[in-house]
């Protein structure tokens, strides 16, 4: 064996083909182990969902099945539905003129539309938007607080997307400003103000990075950094965290919310050490690593939007700032080795967290960082910062190349006034005390109101990150999205996603803080006092019911309109029959006992036929004995329901009779013996006998109505073993 591997390695020709063999191999190995590897670190739900998008169907609840999706009993229900109707009366009457303005517009405002549609989860959607019209047109602001079309004042924590952090009082006096220092030279384009200069050395201070390009908006700044890290690294593989959100561009949504399959940007699971090996093992096809870091709030789910809380489960929200500091560093670590550039979006977190941001909060330098919202001091901006070798947008040596990142309003001088009067004030000495005063105020806030759901005993409590805050419920609920309804009656203003994300600013003061505590305890109190939340003993085993039952809607909402038509229509049949025919408990009883058997029948009929077919037959007779004894006048509603009459049944029955009596006549013998030695044959025939019945039948009703017809009879028939267990368990019957 030794010798012959020695001759082949010898022979050059022979050589050369093992050599090619075992490299062949070797790179096979390395792409599966790469490929496992992925397969594991990969985070599936977002591509998986938006491909189940295509298939949820939608289902709406109405009427009663509206409010007792987690199980309630009919006294609750009308609680819950006077309760649903005084809130509507009370937000209706108190936002009038919204309402009306909102109606007006509605139709040509798809915007509008689109905020309104997904604010609840859809189920709920339809009856919602009748009894509701959330509308908020506002026509001033005052510290945090927002006058409406009504006139009335309410206290804002939808801080304008995230915009707000240092209170709209300075960003009106920002815009005024900015603008008196650029108004001489107007909306002039192309050509640029000096005091972009200025902007930009502040920038470079902030972000700790060489340069800076303008944009327009956050969703263009990341499609500007992820163009030029693709450009300059000469890669195209983008890598994401799973639930991360960077703007509505589809080149970075893997999941709901856009219908486009990426393959250019690969979504890892967040704070996994699988992660970071796939970082380095496909480190020569990575361009970028793009970290949302307010993901460190709710790592590896999406941002906690109300209209996906379809149970309390969703909205987890982990304390892991200091986990999350720590994976961020080590990420930083793997893409310094693997020389693949860390972006971060700081579209949310900058000047928020911190006048430096997430890299100053978490203490971490990326190498491109991306700010928007806040940064132009109150007016549209995106920005991107970064390493000088990855800012390029030409290559010197190949000038047919270039990143082509352009747009019309880049550095327009409004914004760029704006933008100095927010820097200038960020770079103020008192910055960093301004900053921590706000997260501590938000802080103590969280402390004191969580103290006083927890005095009243209600389920839910606030948790925030810096002023970025949030509501967790502590027990199983289809009906938490509620809460904004209440917490608006209170006079809290909430963005659309609802409780999900809300924000605090520099602005709220003790009082507003305390008025929030307020406004949140009397929303939970009310919402409990009105029945949407059930006691454990009000519902035992809630969570998984909730769950099931959810399960069952997703998998129905699955299934096309044609086959759900069908199994409607067989299970009002069986309901049908059951009502009509089966109502004697000694009749239930012999139901139960007969489908029992038949259900071993079909388990066994491949296998032994003759036991399948006797035990069979007999559970019919047990099934016939009730209807003709227990409950004879049931025979003439199963009759009218089914369509079989006494001539049809006797017929029948003839048949299986005259089947042993013919055999008895063929062996000539009544010997009990010959009888048992006949039973296979006996029984092939009573097999056969019964396909012919049921094809018989199938057959007419065809002929009569239909073939669905036939098919609803027939699925019915095959299926009521398995109902019937079902329905006359006795646990079940006692439920
Ligand atoms: C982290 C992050 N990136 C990007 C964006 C998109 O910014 P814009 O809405 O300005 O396009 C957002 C918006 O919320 C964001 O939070």
């Amino acid at each position: 064996m030794t010798d012959a591997l020695l001759n082949t390695l010898l022979n050059p020709a022979m050589a050369g083909a093992f050599a090619g063999a075992v490299l062949v191999a070797a790179l096979t190995l390395r792409w599966l182990i790469t490929a496992v590897v992925t397969f594991r670190a990969t985070a599936w739900v977002p591509a998986v969902s938006r491909r189940l998008s295509s298939w949820v169907t939608a289902h709406h609840y109405t009427g009663d099945a509206f409010f007792t999706a987690d199980g309630a009993d009919a006294p609750l229900v009308a609680r819950r539905m006077r309760a649903l109707d005084r809130l509507s009366d009370s937000l209706g009457t108190r936002f009038q003129r919204s309402a009306a303005w909102g109606d007006g517009i509605r139709d040509g405002f798809s915007d509008l539309r689109f905020a309104d549609a997904n604010r609840v989860p859809f189920p709920f959607a339809p009856l919602m938007r009748d009894k509701f019209n959330l509308t908020t047109a506002v026509t001033a602001s005052e510290g945090p607080r927002l006058r409406d079309l009504d006139g009335g004042w309410s206290l804002d924590v939808s801080g304008s997307y995230g915009l707000n952090v240092a209170g709209f009082d300075r960003y009106k006096m920002w815009i005024e400003k900015g603008w008196d220092r650029v108004k001489d030279l107007g909306p002039v384009l192309g050509p640029v103000h000096p005091i972009v200069a200025d902007n930009i050395r502040m920038l470079r201070n902030f972000s700790g990075l060489d340069e800076v390009s303008f944009h327009m908006s956050g969703t263009e700044a990341v499609m500007a950094a992820v163009r030029l890290a693709r450009f300059n690294t000469r890669r195209t593989l983008i890598v994401c965290f799973s639930g991360a959100y960077h703007g509505w561009w589809d080149g970075v949504i893997p999941g709901l919310g856009s219908e486009r399959p990426l393959d250019d940007c690969l979504v890892l699971k967040d704070l996994s050490p699988t992660s970071l090996h796939v970082i380095e093992r496909r480190r020569h096809e990575i361009a970028a690593v793009l970290v949302n870091p307010v993901q460190s709030f709710h790592p590896n789910t999406p941002p906690p939007n109300d209209a996906v809380l379809l149970t309390s489960e969703v909205r987890k929200t982990e304390d892991a700032r200091e986990r999350y500091a720590s994976w961020l560093q080590n990420l930083r670590l793997t893409c310094t080795t693997a020389d693949v550039p860390l972006i971060f979006d700081e579209v949310y977190t900058g000047f928020r967290l911190a006048p430096g941001g997430a890299q100053e909060f978490f203490g971490v330098q990326a190498d491109m960082v991306v700010y928007g919202k806040t940064v132009a001091g109150g007016l549209p901006i995106g920005v991107v910062c970064g390493r000088r070798e990855l800012m390029q947008r030409f290559d010197q040596q190949r000038p047919m190349r270039l990143a082509y990142v352009v747009g019309t309003f880049s550095a327009h001088p409004a914004v760029m006034g704006a933008m100095y009067e927010f820097l200038t004030w960020a770079t103020e000495d008192e910055s960093d005390a301004r900053y921590e005063e706000m997260n501590q105020r938000c802080a103590a806030w969280v402390l004191s109101t969580n103290r006083r759901l927890a005095d009243d005993s209600l389920p839910i409590r606030v948790v925030a990150l810096g002023t970025i805050w949030t509501v967790l419920f502590k027990q199983p609920g289809r009906y938490n999205w509620l809460l904004q309804y209440y917490l608006r009656d209170e006079g809290i203003t909430l963005s659309w996603v609802g409780t999900g994300r809300c924000l605090a600013s520099m602005d709220f003061t003790s009082a507003d803080y305390a008025t929030l505590e307020r406004a949140i305890v009397r929303a939970a109190r009310q919402m409990m006092h009105d029945g949407w939340w059930l006691s454990a003993d009000m519902s035992p085993r809630m969570e998984t019911r909730m769950r099931m039952r959810l399960l069952r809607e997703m998998l129905e909402s699955l299934v096309p309109a044609p086959v759900k038509s069908f199994y409607t229509e067989v299970m009002l049949r069986k309901k049908d029959d059951h009502h009509a025919s089966h109502n004697d408990f000694g009749n239930q009883m012999l139901h139960l006992i007969s489908s029992s058997v038949f259900l071993y029948c079909y388990a066994t009929l491949p296998f032994d036929l003759t036991t399948a077919v006797c035990l069979g037959l007999a559970s019919l007779f047990v099934r016939q004995f009730g209807h003709a004894v227990l409950e004879p006048d049931a025979h003439e509603k199963e009759m009218s329901l089914l369509g079989f009459n006494t001539r049809n049944k006797t017929l029948i029955v003839a048949g299986y009779l005259l089947i042993p009596i013919a055999h008895m006549v063929q062996t000539q013998s009544l010997q009990y013996a010959v009888f048992v030695e006949r039973l296979p044959a006996i029984a092939e025939h009573w097999w056969f006998w019964t396909q012919t019945v049921i094809i018989g039948r199938v057959a007419y009703l065809i002929w009569k109505f239909s073939f669905r017809t036939s098919m609803i009879w027939y699925v019915k028939l095959v299926t009521d073993p398995l109902t019937d267990v079902i329905t006359y368990f006795p646990r079940r019957q006692r439920a």
